[in-house]
Order: C-alpha cells, then structure tokens, then sequence
C-alpha cells in the first residue's frame, strides 16, 4: 500500500514539550521523527524528504532560522511551520518572508498548531494541483512559441525536449513556412544554452565572399575597406546557439569551411593568422532535399552527416489539418490584440482585445485550402480576414482571399446526374479520382509535388494512385470528353 502518511519533524530542545507534541502530532496520524537541536535536524533533513517541519526559533547552537533555510533549499515545497517565543515574533515574520509557511506563537493550545498545519498543507495541496492545471493548459499543446495538437506536432514536442539540453547539431527540414526558425528558437530557449545568445544567420540572402565575412568575421585590413577587427556570427554565438538558415544554398568552399568548423570547432577570422576556438551549437535549416542535393552532387555528403547528427522534419500543414483550428484560435488572438491597439480614437472605449471568432463556413474553407506557404500562409491570411473583418465580431468567408473562399466549394462533391438504370459506382469514382489527377499533373505540367499540394494529397499517395490508375489510363483518357452514362461506366 502506498504511504499515504506525511511525514514530519519536530525540533525543539525542550524535551517534556517535545515529546508531548511529537505524541499529539502521531494520534493525528502524522509520522513524527525528533531532533533536539538544528544541527541535528539538518542532518535528518539530508536523510529523508520529510513533508512538514516543525521547529523552535529558539535553539541552542543553529536557530530555527537555519532549519528552515535548509529544508527549503533540499525540498521547495516542504511546508515549515515555527513555533516562536514571544520576543521573537519578528524574526518568526522574518523567516515567512524567506518560504516559512506559518507560525505559532508560545504558549499555543494544540488545536492551533493542528489548524496552522492542517491549513498549510491545504494550501500546499491547492497550489501543486493549480500548478499542475496551469502546465496542462499551457503546455499541452504549446512548446515555447509552437502550436499544434496533432501526433506529428505532440511528437516534435517531445523530441524538443529531449534534444534541446544536448550540444549535439541538429537540422530542420520542412516546408517554407513550417515553423523552422520557431523550432530554432524553442531548441535554444530550452537548452542550457538559453542565456547566452541566439544568432540567426541566413545563408541564402548573402553572396558568398559577404558570408564568409559574416561567419568568421575579418581583422584590420583583411580586405579593401575592412578598417578594424570584426567578430563573426560565430564568434556573437559562442556559448549560444548559431542558426544557419538555407544551408542547402551554401557554396561548395564554404560547405568545406563549414565543414571543419563543425569538426574542429575551430576557424580564422579573414585575413588572421590565429586560430579561435568557438563553443558553439549548430541548428541547421533548410527547405531543399539535401539527400537529393547529395546524391546529385551539389552538396558535400560528409558536410550532409554532420549536420544531420539530429533531424527534425517538420510534415506541411496540409499533412496535419487538426493543428488548424488551434492555429487560427492563436492568430485570431494575436492579431486581434494588435488591431484594437492600433485603434486611433481615444473615446473608443477598447480596453482589451475584442473577442474575435470564424464563422464555421470560413473554417471549412481554412480547413480544405491546402495552405502551400504553410503556417505563414495561414498567419497572414488571419492577419488579413482581422483588418478586414472591422468592427464585427465574426469572421466570414468574404473576409479570405478568394482562393482560399473556394477551397471549401472545391471540396464540395460535384453534382452528379444519378441515371434511371444507376452508374457503376467504383469505376465512377475511378474515374472521377483519375480525372481529377490528370487535371493536377496537366496544370503544373506534371510535377508530382505541387501536384499532390493542389490535390491536398501526399505526394506518396499521389504516386500511389497514379500506379493504381495506370493500368486503365488510355480506357479512361478515351472516355474523358464523354459524361458519364449509365451502363457505359
Ligand atoms: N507551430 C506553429 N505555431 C505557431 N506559429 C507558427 C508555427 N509554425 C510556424 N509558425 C509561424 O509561422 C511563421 C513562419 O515560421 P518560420 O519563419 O519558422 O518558418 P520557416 O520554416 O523558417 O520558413 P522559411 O523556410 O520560409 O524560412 C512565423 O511567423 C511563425 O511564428
Ligand atoms: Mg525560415
């Protein structure tokens, strides 16, 4: 059976009044333990995780004082009630303010200690299960700036956790607007790293010579107008963490300059002769298929593995639709709070952000667009139905843009003529599925991804559908200008 007693340690160094308590305090049903003095109740405290001290102010040698200090700095949560003299009242208020719970002061009936340590524990109770309400609501479905309540999302959470304490490289993958850099900076602001600096560089908006620069940093002269020394983004980020953005864009010199630094934790500045030594972990970002980049030669396959020690993929939100209505929810908020800031007119009497919703019809329509841009799309798709939304409350369809207004009518199942003699319902919706791919591929002339965005579908599903439907492509193709009729299909 589980120990369901508390546990409690009474010091004091009168012994007749000890005992008596310690007696008292058992028929209560707590489990007492004794220490005549502090020292003594420190070196039980190092011993067992006791739930409640009880302790004299007054004590021959360390005070209750330093009794207390030590309970809370072993257990936070421990509850210490002092048992105080009438001069010493203040230094009782005094050790409340550093974590004490309570205090009684001498002489005090039983029934008095009783309720200030029943009332503690109450407290104690209430505030570990608020805690704990508190932490269900905020990081259920949150991770640092993250949103996402879907396997894939509740998964990267975990991972997160995992990964952001070690040094190790990671690299994220996934989509524009997947939440890369977010998922950057969560890594960071979990790591032990989190009060040095977060230093963002991207690969992609700088020519190479500049990024070279940017890095490793130059010394005095190094080049024409380099007019005195220069840290690198390395260097800024020593001790923290160094995001490289669209690694995939880097030249081949610069992948093996990486390379080493990723090795060796070592570089020059331009134009240096000495050798700096960085402590720096490495998060890296890119939305290309460096496995493709690889096989086809275009990027350094060991440059590849280093960096790929951690992978973190993020799927398209297209691939996690659950996630929407949560993500919507988040923007609604935070885009509302900022249009009622901007609302110029002093008489508006706006003191918070207006409750803001999306009518359902919308939310069908955010729901079956297949947000090729991802969460940044949909960010700036609420950014936009908010400013246009004005004084209502709701949000409509008409405040979307008009490819995303008709999302849900694409979803919609077309009319169909239902014949006296009835169709062949599977090769209908063959037919139908076969079509719809055809017009996919034919409208990004034949490139299987952006197809399977279009058709919301992902891309294995699609390429398995098109093997499936091969075999009665021409069958099909023939018939394609001709409506469906009955007994034909
Ligand atoms: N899971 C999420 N929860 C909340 N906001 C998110 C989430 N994912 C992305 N965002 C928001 O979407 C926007 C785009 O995210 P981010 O810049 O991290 O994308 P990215 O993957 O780096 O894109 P790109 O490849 O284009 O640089 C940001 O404003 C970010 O706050
Ligand atoms: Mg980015």
């Amino acid at each position: 059976m589980a120990d369901t007693k508390k546990h409690l340690l009474l010091v004091e160094d009168e012994t007749p009044l000890r005992e008596a308590l310690a007696e008292r305090l058992a028929e209560h049903g707590f489990e007492v333990q004794q220490a005549e003095s502090g020292e003594k109740a420190i070196e039980q405290l190092a011993e067992f995780a006791f739930d409640i001290v009880i302790t004299d102010l007054r004590l021959p040698g360390l005070d209750g004082t330093r009794v207390v200090e030590a309970a809370l700095l072993r257990y936070p949560d421990i509850v210490c009630i002092i048992v105080t003299g009438y001069g010493t009242v203040k230094d009782a208020v005094e050790a409340i303010k550093r974590g004490a719970t309570d205090f009684v002061t001498k002489p005090f009936q039983f029934d008095e200690l009783l309720h200030a340590l029943n009332s503690a524990l109450e407290k104690r109770g209430l505030k570990a299960e608020n805690a704990y309400l508190r932490s269900q609501l905020q990081e259920r479905y949150k991770f640092e700036g993250l949103i996402g309540r879907s396997p894939a999302m509740r998964a990267l959470f975990q991972l997160l956790e995992t990964v952001s304490a070690s040094a190790s490289t990671i690299l994220v993958t996934g989509e524009t607007g997947t939440g890369k850099e977010v998922v950057a900076r969560a890594i960071h602001h979990n790591s032990p790293r989190r009060a040095q600096r977060f230093v963002a560089l991207n690969c992609g908006a700088i020519p190479e010579t500049l990024l070279e620069a940017e890095l490793f940093g130059h010394v005095r002269g190094a080049f024409t107008g380099a007019i005195g020394t220069r840290q690198g983004r390395l260097e800024q980020a020593h001790k923290g963490t160094l995001f490289m953005d669209e690694v995939g864009t880097m030249s081949p010199g610069m992948q093996m300059k990486l390379l080493r630094v990723l090795q060796e934790r070592e570089f020059e500045r331009i134009g240096d002769t000495h050798t700096t030594k960085v402590d720096v972990r490495v998060v890296a970002a890119t939305n290309s298929d460096l496995q493709k980049m690889v096989a086809e030669g275009t990027f350094r396959e060991d440059l590849f593995y280093r960096l790929n020690i951690i992978p973190i993929h993020l799927p398209p939100l297209r691939e996690r639709k659950e996630d929407i209505p949560l993500l919507v929810q988040h923007f609604l908020k935070k885009f509302a709070v900022q249009d009622s800031s901007r609302i110029p007119n002093p008489e508006s009497r706006i003191p918070e952000a207006k409750p803001l919703s999306m009518s359902q019809q919308a939310m069908r329509c955010l729901m079956a667009y297949p947000w090729p841009g991802n969460v940044r799309q949909l960010e700036n798709a609420i950014e936009r139905a908010v400013a246009l939304s004005g004084g209502r409350t709701q949000i409509e369809t008409s405040d979307l843009t008009p490819d995303i207004q008709q999302a849900s009518h694409a979803a919609a199942a077309p009319d169909v003529n239902l014949p006296e003699g009835g169709i062949d319902f599977d090769r209908y919706i063959h037919r139908i599925e076969h079509d719809l791919i055809r017009r996919a591929l034919e409208k990004t002339r034949g490139n299987k991804g952006q197809a399977s965005k279009l058709l919301n579908l992902k891309r294995t599903t699609l390429v398995e559908k098109l093997k499936r439907l091969e075999p009665s492509t021409t069958d099909v193709l023939a018939h394609r200008s001709v409506p469906p009729k009955a007994g034909n299909l």
